[in-house]
């Protein structure tokens, strides 16, 4: 079933054009090239944590000082004059032009939240939003509009707010007088999602903040799919901005398979260029998938061995130790596949096995992501297994079985665990199997990236390993949450005059190695978003090659009536998903009983 897009599309007149949103970036570049920011430019992990327009463009300097990477220019401003005046030569860290008081005062950015009362909105968006507040990341000139249909006053947004916002940054600190400051830039509007008389209303109160300064604007869907395409033509007919920049994140999903997805990107560019669309997938926001380019790239030692010379299968790992509680209705409709696979696992797929990219630039890094999207040989159903949990009983405590969710039908075939082998038909990864495995009410909250290196050719120690010589293999673990670790299993000698191995583990404990807390993935984005950086949001090609490759396998488990095997709440899944990885001569490495402090 196609995705419901409530209002045709029209093809009336949009405020968004293309030239002028091409001017709006350019101006955008003067203003936030130098925000206020809170970190000195000292060190290369302030540089790199730190949030100016260069960050993504950090540059690693070879001892004679010339830059190891290369600099390019933000999109679309290679051959504006004015941008070009504040390009940095090679070599210096970063740019860092002073902004006149003149120029800050001049522009503004407003942050529509559109969906405002919703549970995303209120765990994640507006805690982000304070957080960047917090570390100085958004610009002098701020109003963040909350948007929905409940009456609320600016006084009850703000109580609502005030109850998820949190010091989290540095919990030494008492942030009491920041949160009022952030909570005095937080107004709302109600109104109905597809009226413009409302998006009218929410215009002439973001006018007011805006005071006549150049406005850039950025909207927040968090709303259900079914109403995106009504809120971006009132918004665009309505609430666009009309001097300064106007941008739309929207957030997953994007269409249930290729034909709803296809109608949703062709709706949407309807009112918005592809530049104006950020479509957000929170796990590219996340600390160890960002750190994955950095880990292969710039250290030798594991971009030689990137390839099926060296690794004998992969592993992308999602598992939750809760049910669908509370989100039956939605997840019914899309299942594990479509909320998971398709999107998180997917994409970090693309990002560990693209080639590598000319540059930094979003463009480049999207480029070599699409290329291996397209490349993945068709996902065959004999290649997949699909769950569901069945209730369970366990230490006098009874765990519901996703069928006794009230919203969801008794007979759902729904899967909420899936287990897929995939191959990418290239000449670097040709027939090595990377396998994902995604559920709900598992065992154990958690989310992974593991690579199992091949066998030592003729191994002196062999016979220290006994037969198995897979548990001898080194395995690369990127644990992406939770405590955010990267460590290399080893084959290491226990001191003594004997000659015993044991197997060890080189390890990065983030909690270990970096104090400051890890910001969350909705914090990266949104300044991305802010900045105009598109590195870490998908393309609409990248989308319809994801589409291409589960649509033909959803469609034939919902021809199919494919009956789910079923798993108990709380334990580690179906059998078959051993099965599958054995069939591939694959073990799972996350079952393989390790518990790493
Ligand atoms: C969302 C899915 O995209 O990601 C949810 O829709 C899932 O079902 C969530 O729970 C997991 O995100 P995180 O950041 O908590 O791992």
């Amino acid at each position: 079933m196609a995705t419901r897009l409530t209002t045709p599309c029209s093809s009336s007149s949009t405020n968004f054009s293309p030239s002028s949103s091409f001017n709006n970036e350019a101006k955008l570049f003067t203003r936030f090239i130098s925000m206020p920011r809170k970190y000195g430019l000292s060190t290369w992990v302030s540089h790199i944590h730190s949030k100016t327009h260069a960050r993504k463009h950090f540059l690693l300097n070879s001892s004679n000082e010339h830059p190891l990477n290369a600099f390019s220019l933000q999109d679309g401003l290679a051959g504006n004059p004015l941008a070009k005046e504040r390009i940095e030569p090679p070599g210096k860290e970063r740019p860092s032009i002073p902004m006149s008081e003149a120029e800050k005062e001049e522009s503004t950015l407003s942050i529509t939240v559109v969906g405002a009362s919703g549970d995303l909105a209120n765990k994640k968006i507006f805690p982000a939003l304070f957080a960047l507040f917090y570390e100085d990341c958004l610009p002098e000139n701020f109003t963040v509009f909350g948007f929905a249909r409940t009456k609320l006053t600016d006084e009850e947004l703000r109580n609502m707010i005030s109850k998820t916002l949190t010091c989290r940054i540095d919990k030494r600190e008492n942030c009491d007088d920041k949160m009022d400051q952030f909570l005095k830039r937080c107004f709302y509007q109600a109104g109905q999602y597809n009226s413009e008389e409302s998006f009218l209303e929410l215009d002439k109160k973001l006018k007011e903040k805006e005071a006549g300064k150049l406005s850039n604007r950025l909207f927040y869907l968090s709303i259900p799919p079914n109403i995106f395409v009504d809120v971006v033509r009132c918004a665009s007919h309505r609430a666009s901005s009309a001097n300064g920049w106007t941008r739309v994140i929207v957030e997953k999903p994007f269409g249930r398979d290729s034909e709803s997805s296809g109608e949703l990107t062709r709706c949407l560019k309807q009112y918005l260029t592809e530049d104006q669309i950020f479509r957000i997938d929170h796990y590219l926001g996340k600390e160890l998938v960002e750190n994955l380019s950095v880990l292969r790239f710039s250290n030798l030692v594991f971009e030689p061995l990137w390839s099926r010379n060296y690794i004998r299968n992969v592993q992308l790992i999602f598992s939750e130790d809760f049910g669908t509680e509370g989100r039956g209705g939605y997840f019914d409709n899309y299942g594990i596949i479509r909320d998971i696979m398709q999107n998180h696992l997917l994409q970090i797929l693309a990002l560990f096995a693209m080639e590598t990219p000319v540059s930094l630039e979003a463009e480049d890094i999207r480029n070599e992501k699409v290329k291996v999207l397209r490349s993945m040989k068709p996902l065959k159903l004999e290649d997949v297994i699909v769950g569901q949990y069945k209730g369970h009983g366990k230490g006098g405590k009874s765990y519901p079985a996703y069928t006794d969710d009230p919203t969801v039908p008794k007979d759902s075939l729904t899967p909420t665990f899936a287990a897929a082998a995939l191959f990418i038909n290239n000449a670097r990864w040709d027939g090595i199997p990377f396998l994902m495995k995604a559920g709900k009410a598992l065992h154990v909250k958690r989310a992974e990236i593991r690579v199992q290196f091949r066998h030592v050719p003729g191994n002196l120690y062999k016979r220290n390993f006994g037969t198995d010589l897979d548990k001898a293999t080194n395995e690369l673990v990127l644990r992406v949450q939770p405590d955010e670790a990267i460590y290399l299993k080893i084959n290491n000698k226990v001191p003594g005059l004997g000659m015993r191995l044991d197997r060890s583990d080189l390890n990065l404990l983030y909690r270990a190695r970096y104090p400051k807390e890890i910001p969350d993935a909705y914090e990266r984005l949104l300044l991305d978003a802010i900045e105009g950086e598109r590195r870490l949001f998908i393309r609409s090609d990248e989308l319809d090659a994801a589409w291409a490759l589960f649509t033909p396998l959803l469609r034939e488990l919902e021809e199919k009536k494919i009956f789910p095997e079923l798993y108990p709440y709380g334990s580690r899944g179906p059998v078959g998903a051993h099965y599958l990885a054995a069939k591939h001569n694959v073990r799972w490495g996350d079952l393989s009983g390790e518990i790493y402090e």
